[in-house]
């Protein structure tokens, strides 16, 4: 609970109000970049294209979050790390809109995702992650129940989604698509360098795009499913179950129901009609 809003956010097991805590006790700096979403919609991909873009097309060293702290789930010293980390860097996170220390002068770029898939793949997160969920074989259908009540990590998706949306042409926020990026990621990674500084899109576009080739490579699926340091429990992880996992649209087809489709779709319109995200998935 934010205790000066009042606001409440579900979180991820293991976590506790230290870390959020923590989270809400960091001041977003001028040159801060936040790299934020909803679970399961393409977080770690935006991370790594954005640290690419930022780092020329060196990877970082070691694990993920060495790298790129976690605003929220830094053992309740998030605050201190990241002001102790040097510039330029990158914060992920998935608190909703509301609880991000906002800085006119920081950059925010959001992912969102295809709702059914989001659940689909979040789905395959609990069962890869089993210990810490605390079940050997989650129930998708109880899953979906929660899902659409939005008593999951950080939240309903649908309250998550509309108000970064209505926040999408905010001269600091960046709002993409993961359909998008799968569709055409040359497109997306430039978009991204674009709003990160006119100095990285020109460096992507110098030499016939050499670096931005270079980025596409190190970024795609096929890359960084074999590349293992996303997670630090990966080897942990049942073999047929990488943190990186399939990596599709439209996945859900294999795993919900006609009915479950169809009411998460009706969801979406209600819930997101107001801020227009509800036609975001239309084509
Ligand atoms: P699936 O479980 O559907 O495969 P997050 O990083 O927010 O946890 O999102 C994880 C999802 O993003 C997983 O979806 C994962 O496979 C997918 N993903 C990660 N890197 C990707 C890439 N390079 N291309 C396509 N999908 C990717």
């Amino acid at each position: 609970k934010d205790s000066a809003s009042g606001e409440e956010v579900y979180f991820p097991a293991g976590c506790e109000q230290a870390d959020l805590d923590s989270a809400l006790r960091y001041t977003a700096k001028n040159r801060d970049v936040f790299v934020c979403s909803y679970p399961k919609t393409g977080t770690t991909w935006l991370l790594n294209m954005t640290w690419l873009v930022i780092h020329r097309g060196h990877p970082f060293p070691g694990f993920l979050r060495k790298s790129m702290p976690m605003l929220e789930f830094d053992g309740c010293e998030a605050a201190e790390l990241i002001d102790d980390s040097e510039f330029p860097r990158c914060i992920k996170t998935h608190l909703p809109y509301n609880f991000v220390p906002k800085n006119p002068r920081a950059k925010y770029l959001y992912i969102a995702r295809n709702p059914k898939d989001a659940l689909v793949s979040y789905f395959f997160h609990i069962k890869g992650f089993a210990s810490l969920y605390q079940t050997e074989d989650p129930d998708i259908n109880k899953l979906y129940d929660l899902y659409m009540k939005g008593e999951v990590e950080f939240n309903s998706y649908f309250d998550h989604i509309n108000i970064w949306y209505e926040h999408r042409n905010d001269p600091n926020v960046m709002f993409l698509l993961y359909e998008d990026v799968k569709q055409d990621p040359r497109k997306e990674i430039l978009k991204i360098a674009k709003f990160l500084g006119e100095e990285y899109e020109s460096d992507l576009k110098a030499e016939n795009g050499k670096l931005l080739e270079k980025i596409v490579e190190l970024s795609s699926f096929k890359h960084m499913q074999s590349a293992n340091i996303w997670v630090s429990t990966e080897n942990k992880r049942p073999k047929d179950l990488p943190f990186i996992r399939k990596g599709k649209t439209g996945d859900w087809k294999n795993h919900l129901t006609t009915r479950q489709a169809s009411d998460m779709n009706q969801a979406l319109k209600e819930r997101c009609n107001e801020s227009g995200a509800c036609h975001l998935w239309d084509k």
